[in-house]
């Protein structure tokens, strides 16, 4: 092929601003010269070289100029990292997520067959529930960039400028063939109040299903949210897939413990007892009384025992985890102790008395204290 000074300059133009979309076009323009020139090899190799996904942004040392807003200079966006945690998922939300990354990865058939859905899924729920990690699980499994955009810090107290700033997000993401995580999705309509004008909410939503419409099939956009019921219906409506994101039940509770706590050593016993004690808490709950047994395990000069942390779990309120520390236990707390393993652990009263470290005697009788008291 002759050499073409034009084309080949645009190319490496668009290579050195990471622009993918850029070099998949001229790349195609390329091959389809090949093509006119009877290399039907070489335009072959070309074309399936061009299907390929780039890699990530961020993986390639490229730190690139993400949108900012006007007034603050903050970034619009920043790219998060693929998880390096696992995600526990009960069955529901776990079906619904496993077809939405098949249909994400076959979008390109299933729009030839003209049966596509947009690629919008919502996830709301409490907090601590693992939304923002399930996100970037789903970039990760798709292998594309993962662009978070928290819609509260798009929200600008300069008129007009939040509009402005919502567009230069679906202007920026598109084109990366990345997955667009808009956090915290309530906060547009949190506008409702009276230092905003009515008009602006109005504004704001329309930018918001403007941007959204604007998206073409293959854009995966995932929305979070810890107040559905705030959401706009017709923002609600933009997204097909739904999943709720529920507190652990008992199973994922199991699974949390398992892998966050010591995982070579503790019996299924303990880890059953653990999930059933700390129903009522979240994933993030759970996780951070996990890590700090851990941490004191290191730190101290021994294990926390199996009581310490379940004393950690009876303490603790969903959102405000209690962190153990190596106390010993006094007898307020094993008598508290006693009756939570028994209440909400279901725990037989010879397990209760191994674990709390009291005789059986001693355990019928606070229970017996805590029926009267
Ligand atoms: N189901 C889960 N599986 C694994 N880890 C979890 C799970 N739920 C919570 N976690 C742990 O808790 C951390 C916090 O969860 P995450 O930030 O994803 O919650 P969220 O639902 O996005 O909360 P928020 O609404 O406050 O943004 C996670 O990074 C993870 O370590
Ligand atoms: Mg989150």
């Amino acid at each position: 092929m002759q050499v073409d000074k034009a084309l080949i300059t645009t190319l490496i133009e668009a290579a050195m601003s990471a622009d993918y979309t850029g070099v998949r076009r001229i790349g195609g323009q390329i091959a389809k010269r090949l093509a006119e020139q009877n290399d039907i090899e070489g335009a072959k190799a070309l074309q399936s070289l061009l299907r390929k996904r780039g890699v990530p942004l961020q993986a390639s040392g490229y730190a690139e100029a993400l949108p900012r807003d006007a007034g603050s200079r903050l970034p619009l966006v920043e790219e998060g990292e693929w998880p390096t945690t696992p995600i526990l998922l009960g069955n529901e939300a776990g079906h619904t997520i496993s077809q939405f990354i098949e249909d994400a990865q076959n979008i390109r058939l299933l729009t030839e067959k003209g049966v596509s859905a947009r690629l919008g899924l919502l996830l709301y729920g409490p907090p601590g529930t693992g939304k923002s990690l399930l996100a970037g699980h789903i970039a990760a499994s798709l292998k594309r960039p993962f662009y978070i955009a928290r819609l509260d810090s798009l929200i600008s107290s300069r008129l007009g400028e939040t509009a402005k700033n919502i567009r230069g997000i679906f202007e920026f993401v598109p084109a990366r063939n990345a997955v667009l995580f808009l956090d915290e999705m309530d906060a547009v309509a949190k506008l409702r109040d009276d230092r905003h004008e009515l008009g602006e909410l109005k504004r704001v939503v329309n930018t918001v299903l403007q941007g959204l419409d604007s998206l073409t099939d293959d854009v995966v956009t995932i929305g979070a949210t810890n107040h559905p019921h705030l959401l706009d219906p017709a923002i609600w409506r933009r997204f097909p897939y739904k999943v709720e994101m529920t507190l652990p039940d008992e199973d994922v509770r199991r699974s949390l413990w398992h892998h966050f706590l010591f995982q070579d050593s503790d019996t299924p016993e303990e880890i059953d007892l653990l999930a059933r004690a700390s129903n009522g808490l979240n994933g993030a709950d759970i996780e951070n009384i996990a890590l700090a047994a851990r941490r004191r395990s290191i730190l101290g000069n021994q294990k926390p025992s199996l009581a310490q942390i379940l004393l950690a779990v009876q303490s603790s309120r969903v959102g405000s985890p209690r962190l153990l520390d190596n106390r010993e236990l006094s007898t307020t707390d094993k008598k508290a102790l006693t009756v939570f393993l028994h209440e909400k652990g279901g725990a037989r009263v010879a397990d209760i008395a191994n674990i709390v470290g009291v005789s059986r005697q001693m355990v019928h009788r606070y229970l017996k204290e805590a029926e009267h008291g």
